[in-house]
């Protein structure tokens, strides 16, 4: 990769007909010596016997470079997406070919595009290697779910959907997502890279100034995103692989899980815990013992014997039910689902056409072949089981696919048949959750008419259009904590903005203070969920002592404040692609915020600072070098790069942006109790500010057109009084809220404040909606 300007200074690199990486790494041949042809325009191709290149301008800020020969359609791509960014002259992509026999491709107003290093190379197992310029200097981000820091820089990243048991460290590489996306900060810009390939990929930055993409099969399909900032390059991305789906609005409550909740009676005494212990709660998992052993789409009749009443009453305490759906299919030939999907030719194959066969859950099990367009729509009317039941919300697990063998998956020959082609399980690998989670969102559009929610383990490039992910089994530990920030960082900046890790931890005993700092974090997860393995102790927050449960009460109930707030960055992020808890470089230039992962923003408006390790009262905090931020626990502007904020363990570091408005809600014990009241939080410190708030049903629009109320509020302070706009247009949709309270600084008590014109002390109203001016301190709110 590389920036016009910086041509000449890499261009001298030796070539290298043959080298050997390592040891015993296979010998390796160049294979791209061919032709000269130097061009520009919208689409150029170099022939060779193998590997024929292809560069193509997509849009103004978007190329592809395709070498060598996809085995299928693109799983990560839309298939019609939305209107891309003209391409003018300017634009056009250029290809040239370097004195040194390497050759450059770039789109030509943005100068930035890829230039190979040593060129591309096959070695002797087949694997296809292609090193291109890239300077270490250039932070790398992105790549999906991965371990370790949030730069990426100078290490290697394999990508290959596994399921991963053994706790996840440092050393722990290929997780249950493959998100071969990356995101870098160049000396000109920001660009980004998809390497689109579903089969094994590899992407290493060990080697000096240089970067090696390499496949194991198919082709090196690369998209490259050129923009000035690192959201133009998200932007650009989610345009070509979908937007994050816009969730229902109980999908961003609180959620609580277990492996597993055994019965009715148990599940309900559980939600029963909730109430009697003033805690929220939006959805209740049903884990794998809910099923009569292990059978998709079947309940345990003896311990489940009245599911649907159970989902009704829940329903009617505002608590949906969420089950999990594993593809695993017990072969079994007494039950209805391994029948139908024998006789429909459903399942993945050997190469002989008999059934490829695994151990997981259920034992000997089969798996629905989802590459399938017919078996996608057999498995969604499945689902019909459940969404008659009034499920709206679906888990899928183990979709990697994972299985209990060697391999901890499919044998990479099993068969699968894409437009009527016969496909190797290892050329498509990392699709198969991806497919697998689409087809369970469609179900529920379907079935529902409501817009999904799937929580899913494994992914592909493009599983934010459909998914909600989680960061699988991590553990209880201070390391998984502190883990789960740069991991969900680099996932948002991957375009799933909708993630979250297990709170508490999954394996392993959760401890008190652990779990308490865990929800104080958690509450900030894009989604919040409490989930923990069978056998370890429970993490229902009454299960601990009585000032661990005030304090995560205390980190619940912001949860549901934060709601208005949260539900408009989901907004933004399915309408643009970008991230809803973002880095410190985003709002800070500085170069050491590069790779800081233990602070982060939620929007743009809120920085969080949670405490990521044991006995720990106080930290510092780097304030970004944009804008002026107020400490809401100190409830006070702060000022400097650095602020020592003192918690103790009551609470974590936050602050707002000076000057901001905040959406915000009243407490209520689930969403789906109705919002009667909504609340502007202005934070102090500027002299105007501004914000658009759009509120719709939380369920349907989207799916049935976009409906939503727009409610537009603004403030400047005048010399002798602070002036205000409030504007509510409901034509399209009338909200729930019937007032509106304005929380403002103290620092205005005394002022005269005007609302459109009028000076208001109090109440009154604004068409139509009861409104009031309170004085209010941010903390108090939050
Ligand atoms: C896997 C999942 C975990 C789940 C368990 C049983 O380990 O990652 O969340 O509880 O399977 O279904």
């Amino acid at each position: 990769m590389f920036i016009m300007t910086e041509l000449q200074k890499h261009s001298s690199l030796a070539v290298q007909p043959e080298l050997v990486l390592g040891q015993g790494r296979p010998v390796q041949k160049r294979i791209d010596d061919f032709g000269v042809p130097i061009s520009s325009g919208l689409s150029t191709r170099l022939q060779h016997d193998h590997y024929p290149i292809l560069a193509q301008q997509i849009a103004a800020d978007t190329m592809r470079v395709c070498i060598g020969s996809p085995v299928a359609r693109s799983f990560a791509l839309l298939s019609q997406p939305e209107p891309l960014k003209r391409i003018e002259e300017a634009n056009l992509i250029e290809w040239s070919w370097l004195p040194d026999a390497h050759w450059q491709v770039a789109v030509h107003r943005h100068r930035q595009g890829l230039r190979t290093s040593r060129g591309l190379y096959q070695d002797s197992e087949q694997w296809v290697h292609l090193y291109l310029a890239f300077p270490d200097a250039w932070p790398v981000y992105g790549l999906g779910e991965k371990t370790g820091e949030l730069n990426k820089q100078g290490k290697r990243w394999r990508f290959w959907n596994s399921d991963v048991f053994d706790p996840h460290t440092e050393a722990t590489d290929a997780l249950y997502q493959s998100i071969p996306f990356m995101l870098m900060k160049t000396d000109q810009g920001w660009m980004g890279l998809l390497l689109d390939n579903p089969g094994e990929t590899v992407i290493d930055f060990t080697f000096t100034d240089e970067v090696c993409l390499s496949a194991a099969s198919g082709a090196l399909d690369l998209y490259v995103f050129s923009g000035e900032t690192a959201a133009e390059v998200i932007e650009a991305y989610t345009r070509l692989t979908g937007r994050p789906f816009l969730p229902p609005k109980w999908a961003l409550g609180y959620h609580q899980s277990r492996h597993s909740y055994e019965s009715d009676a148990e599940v309900r005494n559980i939600v029963n815990g909730f109430k009697t212990h003033d805690l929220p709660l939006d959805a209740l998992y049903l884990d794998i013992l809910y099923m009569d052993g292990y059978r998709v789409f079947t309940f345990d009749p003896e311990r489940f014997g009245k599911a649907p009443e159970l989902i009704d009453d829940l329903a009617e305490q505002g608590v949906r039910v969420v089950p999990i759906v594993d593809p695993g299919v017990k072969v079994d030939p007494q039950y209805r689902v391994y029948q139908q999907g024998v006789q429909s030719g459903a399942f993945v194959l050997n190469a002989d056409q008999t059934l490829w066969k695994g151990q997981v859950w259920p034992g000997e099990s089969v798996w629905p072949d989802f590459f399938q367009a017919d078996v996608c729509h057999w498995w969604q009317d499945l689902h019909r089981y459940f969404t008659d039941m009034g499920v709206q919300g679906i888990w899928n697990d183990m979709n990697e696919p994972a299985v209990f063998n060697d391999r901890m998956t499919m044998d990479d020959d099993a068969k699968h048949s894409i437009d009527g082609e016969w496909v190797d399980h290892a050329c498509v690998h990392n699709a198969y959750g991806l497919l697998m989670s689409q087809a369970t969102a469609n179900a529920i559009v379907e079935q529902t008419g409501q817009r999904p929610f799937v929580l899913t383990r494994a992914g592909y490039a493009g599983i934010q259009r459909s998914a909600a992910v989680w960061t699988g089994d991590n553990r209880s530990s201070w390391e998984h904590l502190s883990l789960s920030v740069p991991m969900l960082l680099n996932l948002g900046l991957s375009g799933v903005a909708f993630a979250g890790a297990d709170i508490g931890g999954f394996m392993d005993d959760t401890r008190p203070e652990l779990f308490t700092r865990w929800m104080q974090l958690g509450c900030f997860y894009p989604f919040m969920r409490n989930h923990c393995s069978i056998g370890m102790r429970a993490q229902e927050p009454w299960t601990f002592d009585e000032p661990t449960l005030a304090r995560v009460r205390h980190a619940m109930h912001r949860r549901y404040k934060l709601l208005p707030y949260l539900y408009q960055l989901m907004r933004d992020a399915n309408e643009t692609g970008e991230p809803v808890m973002r880095p410190q470089f985003w709002y800070d230039s500085d170069a050491a915020a590069g790779n800081i992962s233990d602070q982060f923003f939620i929007g743009s408006q809120m920085l969080v600072a949670p405490i990521l390790r044991e006995a720990t009262l106080a930290r510092a905090v780097r304030l970004p070098d944009q804008g002026n931020w107020f400490s809401v626990q100190e409830n006070r502007l702060v000022e400097g790069n650095y602020h020592l904020a003192e918690t103790g363990l009551d609470d974590i570091p936050l602050y707002l942006r000076a000057g901001s408005i905040l959406p915000l809600a009243p407490y209520r014990a689930s969403t789906a109790r109705p919002l009667k009241e909504l609340r502007l939080l202005v934070v102090d410190g500027a002299q105007e500010g501004r914000l658009l708030y759009r509120d719709d049903d939380g369920l349907t629009s989207t799916v049935e057109g976009n409906r939503y109320a727009r409610l537009t509020f603004g403030y400047r302070r005048a010399s002798d009084r602070i002036e205000c706009h409030l504007t509510v247009d409901a034509t399209h949709y009338q909200p729930q809220w019937q007032q509106v309270t304005l929380g403002v600084p103290e620092s205005w008590r005394g002022i005269p404040v005007q609302v459109n014109g009028q000076e208001h002390k109090g109440r009154f109203t604004v068409d139509g909606l009861r409104c009031r001016v309170v004085y209010i301190a941010p903390g108090d709110w939050l």
